[in-house]
């Protein structure tokens, strides 16, 4: 175990052996109690999905018509909830209000400057009228692709809700990708519209979006309307007939729009996240089986009850908070906290503080976070009385045991389950987790499969892997909450996720199961880095290099980073420039405008080969090896030639 705190290895999850079964408080009210009744339900759903999701689908959800069909399985496309209409938008609002919480607060905001807002349900079922209204009033019609490109304010709920409500597809864009980013979101969707904010709180100075997006509507040409919220007061070019103000299309909005009854498969949303190749992915998620996958989900994980106060740090612009900020919580009438800034503005202590003040009691963060959280120290968590929590979540990445364990004894007193949660942006919701009050944790595992969830590891020979024996995740059985393609390219879903396993939904990342049942996240098969929890491939950040015109050649690896998981370093080859200092910083802006600040290289390292099998594939894991071996520091840190090296290492790959 070489690492204190930062990136978990294959080794230091090998030799973990501490269990930690559910405090008996808890399981004695939870809604999965045992093992035993774990298992009961998952042997159930297992021998007959149809069944399960049949009476689940219709008890869970509202419908305006009901499904004929539970499931039509037509490899690799699914439909679930054939025939039937709702609205996700319906479920999160109007369902909530004739179950009798109109009153109960559904957002708890707290602004990064410290302002506050408490909305209920009642009064986000208003504001979502109006906006859907609003929407209409621009001409935005059922079927229309919409981006989002806001900051973490509760106007980004309404803006997905909004959109919802009228059967406009949703694409959110996480506020850090740069202009060229949106564009070609925008582009791939054919979006019709976009709504934004001037700008957003980030560490106490405004972060601008609208001008991004002014910058990214010159090569958008479908995008007809532009709306700006006004959330930091700052200046902002405006095109006039193109952009509108938020408040003035709300002031001018009724506050009665019904949900337009969908069919079960119109699609609710596109995200887009990276692949192997190039060009992002539009994943493609529908209305019924995602809304149900997420509120199904959500309440097993976090044993959901009407009086918990629910906390998920992540944004909109990520799955994790469509989700889990989102539909999966709002449809099962959650209290949900929603914060805007960042976890060190004004202190440290941020995170605890809003813990305290809401008395969070169900709180879900990514371990890259967790790994932040240890660095600044323990002083900033013992000023704040945490006694509220009752369960602890994890997404993103995998969790290394040192920081479970601080994860488990200073934030959780000891007291509170972790759950640690594997799952996708394809997958829509949650696959594999402990249930809080039924499955003992072992820290580093995501423990078991969700009821509905039939996971198999399958080795390059295409047999399903033994106990310990790593080998490719895949799933053996279509879930509700699946994604139902990529936007506009059937091809790729299919060679992506159903062609190198027949039959069974290739998910990308390596697994092993341990005796005991136990599964253990080992990282990604492909070119996909994990960068603070955010997906990047190596391919488009390689792109975005040779499009710079100094730029030769270049590779991208990931490097273990102490903090981030993994950082980004890359090795480039110039056509004929200097290597200075001095490129080397505009390189790494060059793949912020292009890509956007996530994706900036850490390491920039110049050589003057890349090393290459003989069919001409760059040798990433040698690459891997040097860009972890040694820090790349000052103007000259050119790589010495490794042909030595490359060819003593060309066996492998
Ligand atoms: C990784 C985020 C280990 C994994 C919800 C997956 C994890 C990718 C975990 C999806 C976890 C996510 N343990 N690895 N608990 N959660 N991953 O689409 O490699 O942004 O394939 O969805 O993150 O990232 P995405």
């Amino acid at each position: 175990m070489a690492d204190a705190k930062g990136i978990r290895s294959i080794d230091t999850v090998m030799h973990e052996e501490r269990l930690f079964p559910p405090p008996a408080e808890f399981s004695a009210k939870a809604r999965i109690k045992s093992l035993e009744e774990y298992e009961a339900l998952w042997n159930q759903v297992a021998a007959d999905p149809v069944a399960y999701w049949e009476k689940t689908g219709r008890d869970e959800l509202h419908w305006f018509e009901p499904f004929t069909q539970t499931l039509d399985w037509q490899e690799p496309f699914a439909k679930w909830f054939v025939g039937g209409k709702t609205n996700a938008s319906y479920n999160c609002l109007d369902k909530q209000i004739a179950e009798g919480r109109g009153d109960k607060p559904a957002i708890l905001f707290e602004g990064e400057p410290g302002d506050t807002r408490t909305i209920t349900y009642t009064e986000l079922y208003k504001l979502v009228c109006k906006f859907a209204n609003a929407l209409k009033s621009l001409g935005v019609e059922q079927g229309d692709r919409v981006s989002i490109y806001m900051p973490m304010t509760p106007e980004l709920v309404v803006a997905m809700l909004g959109c919802a409500r009228i059967g406009a597809v949703h694409s959110v864009i996480f506020g850090g990708f740069s202009a060229e980013a949106i564009a070609d979101r925008n582009n791939d969707a054919g979006a019709v519209a976009i709504i934004t904010a001037d700008a957003g709180w980030r560490r106490g100075k405004a972060l601008p979006l609208k001008a991004t997006v002014d910058e990214a509507l010159k090569k958008s040409p479908t995008v007809k309307h532009c709306i700006v919220l006004q959330r930091v007061n700052e200046a902002v070019e405006w095109t006039e007939g193109r952009d509108h103000w938020w408040r003035h299309l709300m002031a001018d909005a009724s506050e009665d729009c019904p949900a337009t009854p969908l069919d079960s498969e119109a699609p609710l949303f596109i995200l887009y996240t990276s692949g192997s190749t190039g060009k992002p992915k539009g994943i493609l998620h529908t209305t019924a089986g995602y809304n149900l996958w997420a509120k199904k989900t959500f309440e097993w994980v976090f044993d959901h009850r009407d009086d918990d106060v629910y906390w998920c740090t992540a944004d909109c612009g990520w799955i994790t908070g469509h989700s889990y900020v989102t539909y999966g919580p709002l449809s099962a009438g959650a209290t949900c906290v929603i914060y805007e800034g960042a976890p060190d503005y004004p202190e440290k202590d941020r995170f605890w503080e809003i813990v305290e003040k809401y008395k969070v009691s169900l709180f879900y963060t990514a371990p890259t976070a967790i790994r932040a959280f240890i660095k600044w120290g323990d002083e900033h968590v013992e000023k704040h009385d945490l006694s509220s929590l009752r369960v602890l979540g994890t997404v993103g990445e995998g969790i290394n045991p040192q920081a479970w364990m601080w994860y488990h004894e200073t934030i959780g007193g000891e007291r509170c389950p972790i759950v640690d949660t594997w799952w996708q942006t394809e997958t829509g919701g949650i696959m594999m987790s402990p249930l809080p009050g039924a499955i003992a944790t072992k820290p580093g595992s995501c423990t078991k499969p969700l009821p509905g969830v039939i996971p198999k590891i399958i080795g390059e020979d295409g047999e399903e892997c033994g106990p310990d024996q790593g080998g490719m995740f895949t799933i053996a059985h279509p879930w509700p909450g699946m994604l139902r393609g990529i936007w506009g390219d059937e091809e790729r879903y299919k060679d992506v996720y159903w062609s190198k396993v027949p039959g069974k939904y290739l998910a990308g990342d390596n697994s092993r199961c341990d005796r005991d049942g136990y599964y253990w996240i080992m990282g990604r098969i492909d070119d996909v880095l994990n960068v603070s929890g955010h997906r990047l491939s190596t391919i488009e950040i390689e792109s975005a290099l040779v499009s710079h015109p100094a730029v030769a050649e270049a590779a991208a690896v990931g490097r273990p980073h102490e903090l981030k998981g993994e950082a980004v370093a890359v090795f480039v080859m110039l056509k004929s420039a200097a290597p200075t200092e001095a490129l080397r910083q505009e390189l790494k802006q060059h793949v912020r405008k292009e890509i956007g600040a996530l994706a900036q290289p850490d390491d920039i390292r110049f050589t003057n080969s890349l090393p290459k099998t003989r069919s001409g594939k760059i040798m990433r894991r040698l690459l891997r090896d040097i860009a972890a071996g040694k820090e790349a520091v000052g103007d000259t840190s050119t790589l010495e030639d490794y042909s030595v090296l490359a060819s003593l290492r060309q066996d492998e790959e």
